[in-house]
């Protein structure tokens, strides 16, 4: 990016952009100064990529100067008000808009790259004005892809910042600019998080103000009286008083894009591909990493039945015929169907990555190729087909849809290779080493209960609404626990309640969040319980209902219902007590009041719930001191070694409570309840609870599992955690920020690692920590 020298353009427009590099970069820091651009830089000839389009104000300006605009923007909203606004102004025929995550599919801006006539201009505006490292990740992309580019211009309010300190000699900016984009790396965490936020188009309260994505489905940087957009509302249903995470309000189009993601694209991204093919990309796919191999046959293509017979030997024998060993094949209709015949026959003639639009089988009555061989050869080849369909919301009658039932028959049997498949999926770029990977395992026995993986949720983020515990249901964690329930439903404690602070690319937080739950029923419905079944099929998970009653009585009240209802039981796998809650405002923590503690335990562990079929956890607080310790596990080994109760295990540790956050600016605390003190958790307890995990596994009883909990952010996390006595680990402040794929994530990174390490299975290294003691 050396001769990419970006010229800060403040309030005066020069006539002459930058003029001793070779590609022109402008950048502004308001939407004005973009706009002004806008309507003076291209030239007649200029074919235009606009990144970001957002509403479209900016798209029309430059598609009235230029000859050609594609707008693109990830959020589906905004293209089609895009659109709208491109045929008020009869723009049409010049631009168009598309939805498409540049930084999420840098494959199709390759294909975008190799059109002829090539892209010569960039205008982006992306992320609002927050991501710096997003707006230097782009620019990286765009001069690495498209050589073609003469100018670029970007509107971000945090790199004009940064430019106003530059220095003025150009020698010294030339390297001040290139240890600065040295310096400011992307960082992978967050970039995937603010591609989640971003996805979420803009919306705005009743009055008009825009309302903040980022306080809305994560956590914005800035406190609610410095920040420009709105911290009141629910970015989801407009509502004051709670924001989108913990909002009821289902989001129709959220399960779709989470259910495409790992294997389809949106129409919109084939809308792009087929206008890149048109555009003359088609000799850069073949060049480049697709081979298309255009096999004409009329007589065949006449009969579909025969096309189907005699369509894979054909195929066969022309690649035979011109010496090609193996392709990737882009194929649409019936064509599919004789792909996946030939991917299921001969797998070894594929190569990679694959795209197959509008697949049919029209009315042929069985498939003729077995689904199970489509699916060993994806998994074993390693191979990727990318499917794409028409927008269901095509106006036009005649277009392809994916419920009319060829199309519907040929999804519904991708859709289930696409459950098998979703581990090794994720797996697809260590394809030497995947099946390796597969022979790994990281399932466990917490106390009885058998995971297929060690690597769950954490009572707290992300456990509050059914949709929510359906979400991780679908998801990789290896159990499902819910949100700590008092018999009563809970609003919580008022807003705000939660603050991450961001360490590299890792997050801690602060909550006071004040136990938000949905009572008690809510969690032990028993049709939504087998709901919650049904999508955690084929294999179930165990279901760990977590509770934290306001007194003994109410804890022993909550117990006492589940014991007689044997609807409720049937799905129950454990009871997750949690004294350690630091946050219920006139409530001390009873795991720090050790006779109140010892009462809790005694009590509960009697309970006849617990036979062998419902397991007793208890979340505890973290602990500072060895003789706090000492007496936690002297009073929790009493029940293992028979004086009448069972106890199956304890998490380490919940937040460690009383943490201020203070904004410096408005001199006041970032959190409203409880005098603004809250349970610290994420990447500053990391090593507290690495510390808790391995006092108590040394002091415990080995009835008594351990499962670690704090700071889990990546497979190292968990693989710490297991090495000082975890059985399993629990995930709370990454799930709160990257949301349920994060169990896969961190499934795979510990699989990997464990791989490296010569590992196949936890007990390899579960407690080994070696100690260094140095000699005198
Ligand atoms: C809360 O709801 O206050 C957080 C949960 C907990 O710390 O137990």
């Amino acid at each position: 990016m050396a001769t990419w020298l970006p010229l800060l353009v403040e309030e005066d427009l020069p006539s002459e952009p930058w003029q001793s590099a070779e590609i022109q970069l402008e950048v502004v820091a308001t939407t004005q100064s973009f706009r002004h651009l806008a309507r003076c830089r291209p030239q007649p000839s200029a074919r235009i990529l606009e990144v970001g389009c957002c509403f479209g104000q900016c798209t029309v300006l430059l598609a009235s100067k230029a000859m050609e605009v594609l707008a693109l923007d990830t959020s589906k909203e905004c293209v089609e008000l895009t659109s709208a606004r491109l045929k008020e102004a009869e723009l049409t025929d010049v631009a168009r808009s598309l939805r498409f995550d540049m930084l999420a599919h840098p494959e199709l801006l390759r294909i975008l790259a190799g059109c002829s006539p090539p892209f010569t201009v960039v205008f982006a505006d992306i992320g609002g004005n927050r991501e710096l490292t997003h707006v230097l990740e782009l620019l990286q992309l765009l001069s690495s892809t498209m050589p073609h580019l003469r100018y670029v211009a970007v509107k971000s309010e945090a790199l004009a910042s940064e430019l106003q300190k530059a220095p003025v000699n150009l020698q010294e900016y030339i390297k001040w600019w290139e240890e600065f984009c040295h310096h400011v790396r992307p960082v992978k965490v967050r970039r995937r998080r603010m591609q989640q936020i971003l996805q979420h188009p803009v919306r705005r309260t009743k009055e008009g103000t825009e309302i903040c994505r980022f306080a809305n489905y994560g956590t914005c940087s800035k406190a609610p009286s410095e920040c420009r957009y709105d911290h009141g509302h629910c970015h989801r249903c407009l509502q004051p008083g709670h924001w989108a995470m913990d909002c009821e309000v289902t989001e129709a189009t959220h399960e779709k894009t989470e259910a495409m993601a790992t294997y389809s694209l949106c129409s919109e991204v084939a809308e792009g591909l087929f206008a890149a093919l048109r555009a003359g990309g088609r000799e850069y796919l073949f060049l480049k990493e697709y081979n298309i191999v255009i096999i004409d046959s009329p007589s065949l293509g006449l009969s579909r039945h025969r096309w189907i017979q005699y369509g894979p030997a054909v195929i066969r024998g022309v690649l035979r015929h011109l010496d090609i060993d193996q392709v990737s094949v882009f194929s649409m209709g019936l064509g599919s169907v004789i792909f996946h015949q030939i991917l299921a026959e001969t797998p070894h003639l594929l190569s990679h990555t694959h795209i197959v639009y509008n697949q049919d089988i029209a009315d042929l009555k069985s498939f003729p190729f077995e689904a199970y061989d489509v699916e060993v050869a994806l998994r074993d080849h390693d191979i990727q087909i990318w499917t794409i369909y028409n927008d269901e919301d095509d106006e036009d009658p005649q277009a392809y849809s994916r419920h009319s039932k060829g199309p519907a028959r040929l999804s519904e049997a991708f859709t289930k290779m696409q459950a098998d498949l979703r581990c090794s999926l994720s797996l697809r770029n260590h394809c030497g080493t995947q099946r390796a990977m597969e022979k790994i395992d990281i399932g466990c026995n917490l106390a009885g209960l058998q995971l297929s993986c060690c690597i769950l949720n954490a009572s707290g983020p992300r456990t509050n609404t059914e949709q929510q515990l359906m979400d991780i249901a679908r998801s990789s964690s290896g159990a499902l626990c819910s949100k700590s329930a008092t018999l009563e439903e809970r609003s919580g404690n008022p807003q705000p309640r939660y603050t991450e602070i961001q360490l590299g690319d890792r997050t801690a937080s602060i909550n006071s969040e004040g136990l938000p739950n949905k009572g008690f029923a809510a969690y032990s419905d028993s049709s939504f319980l087998q709901r919650l079944k049904e999508c955690s099929e084929p294999h179930g998970k165990p279901y760990i209902f977590s509770i934290s009653g306001l007194s003994l009585k109410e804890n022993l009240e909550m117990l006492d219902r589940l014991a007689e209802s044997p609807d409720v039981l049937q799905h129950l796998s454990a009871v997750e007590v949690n004294v350690a809650c630091p946050n219920v405002p006139g409530k001390p923590l009873v795991g720090y009041d050790f006779p109140q503690f010892a009462e809790v335990v005694q009590t509960m562990s009697r309970h006849p719930l617990f036979t062998k079929d419902c397991v007793l956890g208890f979340k505890l607080p973290p602990y500072l001191d060895a003789p706090l310790f000492d007496a936690v596990a002297k009073m929790l080994n009493e029940i293992a070694l028979g004086r009448g109760g069972a106890l199956g295990y304890v998490v380490c540790c919940n937040t460690l409570g009383s943490a201020l956050a203070v904004d410096i600016e408005t001199e006041t605390t970032v959190l409203h309840p409880k005098g603004g003190f809250g349970g610290l958790g994420g990447q500053l307890v990391r090593h507290l609870a690495l510390g808790n995990v391995r006092h108590l596994r040394s002091r415990l009883d080995d009835s008594i599992h351990v499962v670690g909990c704090g700071g889990v952010a990546t497979g190292e996390d968990a693989f710490a955690h297991i090495l000082c006595g975890a059985t399993a680990v629990q995930v709370a402040t990454q799930h709160r920020v990257e949301g349920p794929q994060c169990f896969e994530r961190i499934a795979s990174e510990l699989r990997e690692l464990m791989q490296r390490k010569g590992y196949t299975q936890l007990e390899d290294f579960r407690g080994k920590l070696r100690v260094r003691e140095s000699k005198l």
